[in-house]
């Protein structure tokens, strides 16, 4: 047995997709949301017997490392090693000499860490010690986040690494140096060292603080082949576990934010790291939960990048909530004076709707005619973009209310501003659906019947009865019924797992697919349906191998007739009376 198969055989895909996937069993296999693409009908599937998933969404699959691949971002290589580390299976030299190229990355920014956290305690850094402790951060979270500092001397991480053998330009693509006039240096010195982690927990680079006022406040690693920004959540890592269990993601803005909530207990955390969020980051979040309570900088309705995350995550089909920090605080201020507070500050959180209202209500004096149109403006455009007509309706019904206008008057100036705000949403929905479309193939009448055949094969005598292999037009599909046929004949039944496992790759993942589509739709049908499936669908391909055969020897009449060859006429006038003669006859 080979590696790959090792790992696959050890371990349980339904296990392992179960982590990110909430999967329901079905029939014989199990399906949950796909977490690949958005849906709100399950399409996507997991076979534990033939230990493969597929959606029938987006059309995408594959085996267990496929999955880790695109779900954890990861190359083939990188998900190899991840499952065989978790399988507990050995690589062979042979495997693990295949090196990526951003292994190296890895590593240096591994090494650069474990230097900067050793750092910590030595004499030089007695102040950024202090600092950390002054404001409020004990040991244990020190430990556990891998805080260090980075000697001010200039050079240390680039003598110390390259003593390993890197080179400085490995040094530099990996972000730790940089190189300025002809000399490379150590990318951050006299700082406080916040390792950056990835969703698996592995150092991908680093944010650096100051110890005094000195701007700028931080330095963060440049893009590299193994970070960036945009695709990060601070403290991810650490908060997906609990933000699975208890269903729902803290967003903070600060790393500091995020390492003191973590203390206060409040661990399902992530901070978006000061930049608005991004797509890939509400991408990250949805493998953990789709629920988000947000605790971004006060007065947040009057920022627009923040209203933007939230109709970002709006239409990424994200619950949103908001947590209210004080006035002139952050969480991390929160949690130092009393973390009790942070945790019912975080319990408190209020629909993001109600938020929006009370927020705008606040910022606008309604008694001001200008005013409560602005106010009536804004909020319309939040309720106009509520999925839920219910919900739509209630929040029409309170802003009714609170501006002292009939529900009919705004209900016309809901459809007004729909009109004209709506139209990009439709446009780019409109757009992935195009793209959608594309990817997904619908089934033919022939790879149906075939599949058929896949989960049926005790009805082999009765399909070949009835066609022959050359009813298929796919020569993909005409080699398999002449295999089939050929396996029936010699030995009166069909092992198919037998003959799958002699077919190509490509062959057995169609064959797999095909399958699969077939044990769903036909989940709670019983065998007995199951028989009148394949008489009604075996006939109509029959009957459309006759169409076919027939249309052909109608064109070879008319040429006869135009050429005056009265010969092939006769023949063909023959050959199409005798086809139509055992259509009837089927
Ligand atoms: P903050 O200024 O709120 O920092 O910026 P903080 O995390 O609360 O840190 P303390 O409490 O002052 O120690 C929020 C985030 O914005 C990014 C950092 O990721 C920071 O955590 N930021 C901020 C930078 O990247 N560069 C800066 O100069 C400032
Ligand atoms: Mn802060």
């Amino acid at each position: 047995m080979n590696e790959l198969e090792e790992i696959k055989n050890k371990i349980d895909i339904v296990e392992y997709v179960g982590k990110y996937v909430q999967l329901k069993q079905s029939g014989r296999n199990f399906k949950g949301l796909c977490p690949f693409h958005s849906e709100k009908t399950p399409s996507f599937m997991v076979s534990p017997e033939k230990q493969i998933w597929h959606c029938f969404g987006c059309n995408e699959g594959g085996d267990v490392i496929s999955f880790v691949e695109k779900i954890e971002g990861l190359t083939f290589p990188e998900a190899v090693k991840e499952l065989a580390a978790q399988a507990g299976v050995k690589l062979s030299q042979n495997f693990s000499e295949r090196k990526e190229p951003t292994d190296k990355y890895y590593a240096i920014n591994e090494l650069a860490c474990a230097y900067y956290e050793k750092a910590l305690f030595k004499p030089e850094a007695k102040q950024a010690l202090d600092y950390l402790k002054k404001r409020g951060l004990d040991d244990k979270t020190i430990k556990d986040f891998r805080l260090g500092f980075s000697p001010a001397q200039g050079e240390v991480v680039v003598k110390e690494l390259t003593a390993l053998g890197y080179t400085k330009e490995d040094l530099v693509k990996a972000g730790v140096a940089n190189a300025k006039n002809d000399r490379v240096i150590d990318q951050f010195r006299n700082r406080l060292m916040f390792p950056i982690t990835n969703v698996q927990g592995k150092t991908i680079g680093f944010s650096a603080r100051v110890l005094d006022d000195t701007l700028p406040k931080y330095i963060n690693t440049p893009e590299t082949l193994i970070y960036h920004k945009s695709n990060i959540l601070f403290g991810l890592d650490k908060a997906k576990e609990q933000a699975r269990k208890q269903d729902h993601l803290v967003l903070v803005e600060g790393n500091m934010d995020m390492i003191f909530s973590y203390q206060a207990g409040v661990k399902n955390v992530a901070a978006s790291s000061g930049t608005a969020l991004t797509e890939s980051q509400l991408d990250l979040i949805k493998r953990f939960t789709k629920n988000i309570k947000i605790a971004f900088d006060v007065d947040l309705a009057g920022q627009n990048a923040t209203k933007r995350a939230i109709e970002l995550a709006q239409d990424k089909g994200f619950n949103i909530k908001v947590i209210e920090v004080p006035e002139g605080k952050d969480p991390a201020d929160l949690v130092k004076n009393d973390p009790d507070k942070w945790i019912k500050t975080c319990k408190k959180a209020k629909y993001v709707v109600d938020y929006i209202f009370d927020s705008t209500f606040s910022k606008y004096d309604i008694t001001n005619i200008l005013d409560k149109k602005r106010a009536t403006k804004e909020l319309l455009g939040t309720i106009s973009r509520l999925p839920d007509p219910v919900e739509k309706e209630h929040y029409l019904q309170i802003l009714a209310q609170r501006i002292g206008i009939s529900l009919q008057a705004l209900t016309d100036a809901l459809r007004k501003a729909k009109s004209t705000t709506n139209s990009k949403t439709k446009k780019t929905e409109a757009l992935t659906e195009k793209v959608e479309e594309k990817k997904t193939k619908p089934i033919s009448l022939e790879e149906h019947v075939m599949s058929l055949l896949f989960v049926a094969p005790n009805y082999a005598d009765f399909f070949f009865n009835k066609l022959k292999p050359e009813d298929f037009v796919d020569p993909r599909l005409v080699s398999f019924a002449k295999d089939l046929n050929q396996l029936s004949i010699d030995r009166g039944e069909i092992d198919l797992e037998k003959w799958l496992r002699k077919q190509s790759k490509e062959n057995q993942e169609y064959v797999n697919v095909l399958t699969l589509r077939i044990e769903d739709e036909f989940e709670e049908i019983n065998d007995e349906s199951l028989g009148e499936e394949i008489f009604s669908s075996v006939l109509r391909l029959r009957h459309n191998a006759y169409e076919d055969a027939k249309k052909k020897l109608i064109g070879q009449l008319q040429e006869a007739e135009k050429s005056g060859d009265k010969e092939t006429l006769k023949k063909t006038m023959n050959e199409l009376q005798s086809l139509i003669e055992q259509e009837r006859n089927i």
